[in-house]
């Protein structure tokens, strides 16, 4: 129903751009799950701030709606954070280090300079947990919860979250520009990114759904209108009136910062209209649209039956962004409970 409207907006594209294997030693799991450290590890479990913290995720949340209020897109930005943190050293609060004498910041490698933002709400939210329970909530938690509210905040899908990871005392620039994959990428590619990480195809489609909120600059799509192979031509995947509303924001040279949603329908909902979208056509990033389109035949069935059923969608997405976040947490004594999430203790 709500579909119709989507060739409708078209023009308005232009104005609004003004299941987990225990097995796998990247994730820890459960209460002393088999570690190398004489056979004993913590893990994450849900109730970690039970006892200690148990307002923590009513903090995280109303300083949340106030700023998704305030902006739709910050919750967005905020998903996006905990994935950049977790595909680089995993899910330690890694990138929310600023340069220091010891640190190379993150914020600067490719993926992520003049992209990834949020950070204030987090610094927001850790100034009131810090308030409320000193030195207890982890910034690599804080960024955990922020990304499964924004999601629920923006009409997704809720899950019971895993706790209890802490923070490095380290970050990789190298690690962030080598792990996130490039928004230029064939299939083969991204599932060999995910695969590094001990995530799958379906973890691949289903994570990539949290494109269904949020936006692109130019700089990220350019190559698909102007020179997809090299040879001065488009993408020819592109739906022909989507590709000249994204020409007009994103001229052959210049505009770089321009920015166009990755869900025109509907970017701040999240919902699965960015599958939809994929089946016309109209996948912003190739990394989107090859999911549909590529030679792996199974992620285009699984781009489909998202498309067909958004509880399907919903369900895989919650398992997989449980997954995602276990990736090789610290745990334990392990790195430290930054007091403030942009440099060290
Ligand atoms: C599959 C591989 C992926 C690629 C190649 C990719 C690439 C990108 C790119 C290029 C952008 C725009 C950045 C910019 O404009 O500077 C973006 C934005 C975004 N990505 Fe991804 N991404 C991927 C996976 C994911 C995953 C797994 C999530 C979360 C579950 C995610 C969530 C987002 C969100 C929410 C935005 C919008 C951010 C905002 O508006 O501030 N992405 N992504
Ligand atoms: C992807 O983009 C990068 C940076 O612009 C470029 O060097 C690379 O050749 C592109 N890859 C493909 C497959 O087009």
């Amino acid at each position: 129903m709500e579909f119709f409207k989507f060739t409708l907006t078209l023009t308005a594209i232009a104005f609004l751009s003004a299941t987990l294997s225990s097995s796998h030693p990247g994730f820890n799991f459960g209460w002393g799950s088999p570690g190398g450290n004489g056979g004993f590890s913590f893990g994450l479990y849900p109730e970690f701030y039970q006892s200690s913290c148990p307002q923590a995720d009513e903090i995280v949340i109303s300083v949340l709606e106030r700023a998704i209020a305030n902006e739709p897109r910050m919750a967005a930005s905020l998903l996006r954070l905990h994935f950049h943190d977790c595909f680089a050293q995993g899910c330690d609060a890694s990138v929310l280090l600023d340069d220091s004498a010891t640190i190379v910041s993150e914020k600067k490698s490719l993926p992520n300079r003049n992209s990834i933002r949020g950070f204030e709400v987090i610094d927001e939210i850790k100034a009131k947990l810090e308030e409320a329970c000193p030195n207890t909530v982890s910034c690599a938690d804080i960024l955990a919860l922020a990304a499964r509210s924004s999601t629920v905040l923006s009409g997704g899908p809720n899950w019971e979250l895993p706790l209890g990871r802490r923070d490095s005392k380290t970050a990789s620039i190298s690690a962030s520009n080598n792990n996130i994959p490039p928004p230029n990428s064939t299939v083969q590619n991204l599932l060999t990114f995910f695969k590094r990480q001990g995530l799958n195809e379906v973890d691949l489609v289903a994570l990539s759904g949290g494109h269904t909120i949020g936006v692109a600059r130019c700089a990220t799509f350019k190559q698909r209108l102007y020179n997809q192979n090299g040879n001065n031509q488009p993408d020819q995947t592109l739906e022909k009136a989507y590709y000249y509303g994204l020409k007009s924001v994103c001229p052959r040279t210049g505009g770089d910062n321009n920015i166009s949603p990755l869900d025109f329908a509907s970017p701040a909902r999240f919902d699965n209209t960015y599958f939809k979208l994929l089946l016309w056509g109209k996948g912003l990033l190739t990394s989107d649209e090859v999911l549909f389109t590529g030679s792996v035949g199974t992620t285009m069935e699984l781009v489909k039956k998202y498309a067909e059923d958004e509880g399907l969608f919903f369900d895989q997405f919650a398992k997989s962004m449980v997954k995602m976040g276990g990736i090789s947490p610290l745990t334990g004594f392990e790195g430290e409970v930054r007091k403030n999430c942009r440099r060290l203790n």
